[in-house]
């Protein structure tokens, strides 16, 4: 199969497609890529067709015209399982395209090229569009839908084909740009960015582009596509702030930076606060209209509230509201009565009347918006069924094509997938796993975080669950990962680890470094290497029948590691047994020091998510052994102390042992929970910095 297609949409382009075909062609050539350039020409009349057809491009005709509809033509014809788009005027390096290819082979769904890490070149973009149109708008991108895209408008940019196709992108227009970023953001894609250089286009006519009337279209786009942003954030503090001064207002008049405020002041309130109410109602239209119509994902927490807010339920909220506002005016009514129906002084009765009005308009717009709601609910597809009959059999076709396509990587259409059936069964461990786990691997840690909470509340006790929350609590690399780098940095000539199990750490340990384990029962998954050798007895056990330097051919431990009883005591006297045989630049390792959660913290093991509290050893050595440098490195899942400095000849922690665990075993596991970091002394998963303390 094709494995790349170099993408360019062209109207009139004559000066410069020969040239943007060759540089992609030669490009294919030197990488060794199976690839084709194709045009998607949009109706030239200047012979750029033939021109990019001698140049050795395949090139198809797209009839509607527009930058949008030409890229999904070409979209469509393609023949690459990637693509690469990007503008036949010249202006970016088509012979440079190994980053976006390297991202693309990792996995990334879209690749965007970033102009200003890679250079504009002098004259390639205006002032304006450089220092306001792009930056602004790439800010907007990214507040709106967290995009994570330092240049949102960038025309260089890869993708996966297939993806792409699933986003069922609409727009026809230059707002394609944003769209398709904008759909991936939402959709939860990784992103990932390639610095690129801008060259002046070498096409000796103006571009296409137009400042104003793009950026605007662009900016509009963005705007639509947010209802939280275009109505609801607006609408939220429109109406505090107006139930707020007219609350205020209501009691007595204010004194504002020297302005009297009274009950003028109170009717435009009361207006501000009806608009405010009419903003939010028209998010929430908008989102289920959107979402309707596939143009937003299903969002649980909209869909959680139309479920409680039926029609009948608006109908009544609202009523109640319009009646307070009628009594109100009743009682309001009743003073003119007992006046006579004479002139009141308005400043007494307005301030009743004017919230009795806007309670009552407020109340009977509440029940029209429940009324356009329902019929806004209508009009949802009713795909996939949320219950009956049919939804089961959907739910299981939507797993199995969910699991289907994870297998084969495609993880987004899976993520899409597991959360349609985690709402179809919503008490189902098994679907909540998928999605969050999936959700994970999307590069979606919060959602991730929300399918774990519901997890928690139907499985409570899940490993799976904990060991997810464990990797998005840190990412980064994995404890045994960092081992690995520690033991190819280090290269220590002994190394010994107490705790071997499978014997997964200690076969990291490479010749010549002499490796001992130390394990009462191992369950050795396969033969060890020559370095290798296990001793099947406690850790306390080793330590009072052997010699450790004789076992080590009389050298120190250069390196330890940590990982056998996960009870503090032990811990502890494993510490001091291993001190004992280094030197001051030996490293000790201690595993699971930094605690998920307080039940898979105490001492007792329920279940396999455990890492006993092993962190009262990092306590006691933070207080009573300052001259020790202790750094727990934010490892999935529960972190990796580095300690070095150590003292072969300390005496401390040997004679005082029985007084030290009574102190220690005492202390809670609330004591962590103020600051867990400050007191365990977390230190990022950055290896150039985890080099550093290695010394
Ligand atoms: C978490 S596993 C070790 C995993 C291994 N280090 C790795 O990373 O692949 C803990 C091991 O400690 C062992 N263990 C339990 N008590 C011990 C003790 N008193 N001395 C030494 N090892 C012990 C258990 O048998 C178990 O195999």
């Amino acid at each position: 199969m094709t494995e790349l297609t170099i993408l360019m949409p062209c109207l009139n382009e004559a000066a410069t497609v020969g040239r943007c075909v060759a540089k992609a062609r030669g490009f294919l050539q030197r990488a060794g890529i199976d690839g084709e350039v194709l045009i998607a020409d949009n109706g030239s009349d200047d012979g750029s067709r033939m021109l990019a057809e001698r140049a050795g491009a395949r090139v198809i005709e797209v009839a509607e015209r527009g930058y949008g509809a030409a890229l999904a033509g070409g979209i469509a014809a393609a023949r690459g399982r990637s693509i690469i788009m990007g503008d036949a005027d010249d202006s970016y390096d088509f012979d440079r395209l190994d980053g976006f290819v390297a991202k693309l082979r990792e996995g990334y769904p879209l690749v965007m090229g970033n102009r200003f890490r890679g250079g504009v070149q002098k004259g390639a973009m205006p002032l304006l569009h450089r220092y306001l149109g792009n930056p602004v708008l790439s800010f907007v991108g990214r507040l709106l839908f967290r995009a994570k895209v330092g240049d949102l408008h960038c025309g260089l940019r890869g993708f996966d084909r297939e993806a792409v196709r699933s986003l069922h992108l609409r727009t026809t227009g230059m707002e394609f740009a944003s769209e398709l970023v904008v759909k991936a953001s939402l959709a939860g894609w990784r992103i990932a960015e390639v610095p690129t250089t801008l060259h002046p286009d070498g096409r000796g006519r103006p571009p296409h582009l137009r400042t104003w009337r793009d950026g605007w279209r662009h900016l509009r786009f963005l705007l639509l596509f947010s209802p939280r942003w275009l109505f609801l954030y607006p609408g939220l503090a429109l109406l505090a702030l107006g139930v707020a001064l007219t609350t205020a207002l209501y009691f007595t008049p204010v004194h504002f930076l020297g302005a009297g405020l009274d009950i003028h002041s109170m009717l435009y309130a009361s207006a501000a606060a009806l608009l405010g109410m009419q903003l939010c109602l028209f998010a929430l239209f908008a989102r289920v209209s959107a979402q309707n119509a596939g143009l937003l994902p299903r969002q649980p927490s909209v869909d959680r509230l139309l479920t409680t807010l039926t029609l009948e339920r608006g109908l009544l909220l609202g009523l109640a509201l319009a009646l307070c506002g009628l009594f109100w005016s009743g009682a309001a009514f009743w003073q003119w009565r007992e006046a006579g129906f004479g002139a009141l002084d308005p400043r007494v009765v307005m301030r009743d009347t004017i919230p009795a009005a806007a309670l009552m308009v407020g109340g009977m717009e509440i029940m029209l918006a429940a009324f356009l709601l329902s019929i806004l609910s209508l009009q949802d597809s009713g795909w996939p069924p949320r219950s009956g009959p049919d939804s089961a059999r959907v739910a299981g076709e939507l797993f199995a094509s969910g699991t289907a396509k994870r297998k084969a990587g495609r993880l987004t259409e899976a993520l899409a997938d597991f959360s349609q059936t985690a709402e179809l069964r919503p008490h189902d461990p098994g679907c909540l796993l998928q999605a969050a786990e999936v959700a994970y691997l999307v590069g979606k840690p919060q959602l991730a975080l929300e399918y774990c909470g519901r997890l928690r509340s139907v499985a409570p006790g899940l490993d799976a669950t904990d060991m997810l929350e464990a990797h998005i609590r840190f990412g980064g690399e994995h404890y045994l990962q960092v081992m690995a780098r520690i033991l190819d940095a280090v290269k220590p000539r002994t190394y010994v680890e107490i705790g071997v199990e499978q014997g997964t750490s200690l076969r990291l340990v490479q010749a010549p470094t002499l490796a001992i384990g130390i394990d009462p029962e191992p369950k050795l998954a396969g033969a060890l290497a020559a370095n290798q050798k296990v001793f099947a007895q406690t850790s306390d056990d080793f330590f009072a029948t052997r010699d450790l330097r004789a076992e080590l051919g009389g050298l120190p431990v250069d390196l330890a590691f940590i990982d056998g009883m996960h009870q503090f005591e032990f811990a502890l006297r494993d510490f001091v047994n291993l001190e004992r045989f280094c030197t001051r630049d030996s490293t000790i390792l201690i595993d699971d020091c930094y605690p998920l959660n307080r039940e898979t913290a105490e001492r007792e093991r329920r279940r396999g998510f455990w890492s006993g509290d092993v962190w009262r050893l990092i306590l006691l050595l933070k207080k009573y052994r300052p001259d020790l440098a202790i750094h727990i490195v934010a490892t999935p899942p529960t972190g990796l102390a580095v300690v070095r400095r150590l003292d072969p000849d300390s005496r401390f922690l040997r004679e005082h042992h029985e007084r030290l665990c009574r102190e220690f075993l005492a202390v809670d596991y609330a004591f962590l929970e103020d600051d867990m970091p400050g007191k365990l002394n977390l230190f990022p998963n950055d290896w150039a910095k985890i080099r550093a303390l290695l010394g």
